[in-house]
């Protein structure tokens, strides 16, 4: 087992970048729960080190989030972070106060002058010259502060409006923060984190995905044994990481199912077939199910309605072809690790239904197969870094974000026809052929085309046109919960406007979706 540490998460916003980090750190981590971490869990989990994460709750308040109290007498290395640092200092006789001094955003950390002078705090190591200017910037949200520090802890830094915005225990390797060291707007927060699980926890960050992907497949092994297992292949990287993975862990034992909904991009059901049956060699049943899912949408504009009926053919179609492959014991699915985070609620209400995403959840149960899901414990990127090492090609790896409805969603208004989903697949083509050969593909989240249900008039030639409107979108994301549109320059959008309307039959007029999310979505149904 690899060298791990453990988060506590208190229900900060931006837990999970704290694991983003330190993983890149190359050392193993996972998330728990405040309200599961217990003794018995800490040492069943055996960290090198734990860090207790931000939370919106308040030290001050009764009943308020609190770290086992015999966590501080393990002898583990701990960082606490914002509410982490304030429920420590709380836990170990200190005191938090509410600040009357809210910061939030960018504030300067003020370092004391020994650590500056000396450079004598291993948590601080690297992220400023000893010597120099001792204030750094740090990014700040926090409204309660701490007010006076547990006996044997020595401050750090200051900032404005956090008399301790940095402390040690250096004795016990206890180590608080009130700013966020996992969020990009600290400069110097990677280091500090990687500081902490390298220097002061001592892990050596022998995490690789080389070393990830050979426990994974032997896990996988172990799980399935002389079983067969059925995959659903979408042409998208989770689903195409599953199944290059499961496919060198247990060879023929593994058979995959694409089932073509028909509302795929150009090419992109040939390279399914191609990679995957061609290359990889793996047992493929491609069916062809287009006519089906046509004939089912046939008239529909609802967009609720057609997720539904999509949602709900694909599981019938998927369920038929796994039948008829026969005996199949175990499904494999490629659920990443933000899917199973347990996320702490302090408000307990559901979140508003804004699209009914279009998944297969339910099937394992209907289909009565047991699970095989060997991406759990990773983040979309490092999916893609597994991708590369079971040698995927770059530009499936790399591929934007697709939904499952595909370009279904992508023609509001009006009903789909063979007819217009085609003109929608060319004029997306050239889109994205444009973005590509400009090198702007990886700067973009999702780059898509929307054929819109009005026909506008034009001039082409000496003839007058009456076609189809098309509206470009592309967003930056992070996580495709906020977006923003891309600043694409004039003369980029004109070249693809003008090219899609020369070559596209069918559509005589461009524009560009300049709306960010929220107050929109970056799909327009
Ligand atoms: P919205 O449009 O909600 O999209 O801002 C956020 C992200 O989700 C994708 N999306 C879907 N994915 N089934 C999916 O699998 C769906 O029905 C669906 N609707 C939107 C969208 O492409 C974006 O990445």
């Amino acid at each position: 087992m690899s060298e791990r540490v453990l988060i506590v998460d208190f229900g900060s916003q931006v837990t999970q970048l704290i694991a983003r980090r330190v993983r890149e750190a190359g050392v193993y981590c996972e998330i728990h729960p405040f309200n599961r971490v217990t003794v018995e869990s800490i040492r069943a989990f055996d960290p090198k080190g734990v860090i207790l994460s931000g939370g919106p709750a308040s030290v001050t308040e009764a009943g308020s989030p609190r770290a086992p109290q015999g966590l501080f007498d393990m002898g583990l290395p701990i960082l606490g972070i914002c509410y982490g640092q304030q429920t420590m200092c709380e836990q170990l006789g200190g005191k938090v106060e509410p600040g009357h001094h809210r910061e939030f955003g960018r504030a300067r950390l003020r370092l004391k002058e020994q650590i500056y002078a000396t450079g004598d705090c291993d948590l601080f190591a690297g992220i400023y010259e000893p010597g120099s200017e001792p204030e750094i910037d740090v990014w700040m949200s926090h409204g309660d502060r701490v007010t006076e520090l547990p006996p044997g802890f020595r401050t750090i830094a200051t900032s404005v409006g956090a008399p301790f915005a940095a402390i040690a225990n250096d004795d016990r390797r206890l180590y608080g923060v009130q700013f966020h060291p996992e969020v990009v707007h600290t400069p110097g927060g990677k280091q500090l984190l990687s500081n902490f699980v390298h220097k002061i926890a001592g892990c050596a960050g022998d995490w690789t995905m080389k070393a990830f992907k050979a426990q994974e497949i032997a896990k996988v092994r172990a799980q399935v044994g002389k079983g067969r297992v059925i995959c659903g292949l979408s042409g998208g990287v989770d689903s195409s990481v599953v199944a290059a993975l499961l496919h060198e862990a247990i060879g023929d034992q593994l058979t995959c199912v694409f089932v073509d909904t028909g509302f795929m991009r150009t090419g992109e059901s040939e390279q399914v077939v191609s990679v995957f049956r061609d290359r990889f060699n793996i047992k493929l049943v491609h069916k062809d199910a287009s006519a089906l899912f046509l004939s089912k949408l046939a008239g529909l504009t609802d967009p609720e309605k057609k997720r539904k009926i999509i949602g709900a053919t694909f599981i019938d179609v998927f369920e038929e072809e796994a039948r008829a492959v026969g005996g199949a014991d175990f499904l494999a699915q490629g659920t990443l690790y933000p899917d199973v985070i347990e996320s702490v609620s302090f408000t307990g209400g559901p979140s508003v239904t804004i699209k009914s995403h279009h998944n297969v959840g339910g099937l394992p149960e209907r289909m009565n197969m047991k699970l095989v899901e060997p991406l759990r414990e990773l983040f979309k990127d490092e999916v893609r870094v597994l991708g590369r090492e079971l040698g995927l090609p770059d530009d499936m790896v790399g591929r934007h974000p697709f939904p499952g409805p595909g370009l279904a969603i992508r023609v509001p208004g009006q009903p789909l026809t063979q007819e217009n989903l085609d003109i929608l697949r060319k004029a997306d083509a050239i889109y994205l052929d444009e973005i590509r050969k400009a090198g702007l593909y990886d700067q973009i989240w999702q780059a898509f085309a929307v054929l819109l249900p009005v026909r506008t008039v034009g001039v082409m030639g000496d003839s007058r046109s009456y076609d189809y409107a098309c509206a470009l979108r592309a967003v930056t994301s992070t996580d495709g919960m906020t977006a923003d549109f891309f600043p694409f320059d004039m003369a980029f959008i004109g070249r693809v406007a003008n090219r899609i309307i020369n070559e596209v039959k069918g559509i005589n007029r461009v524009t560009y979706d300049i709306t960010s999310k929220p107050p929109g979505t970056i799909e327009w149904e």
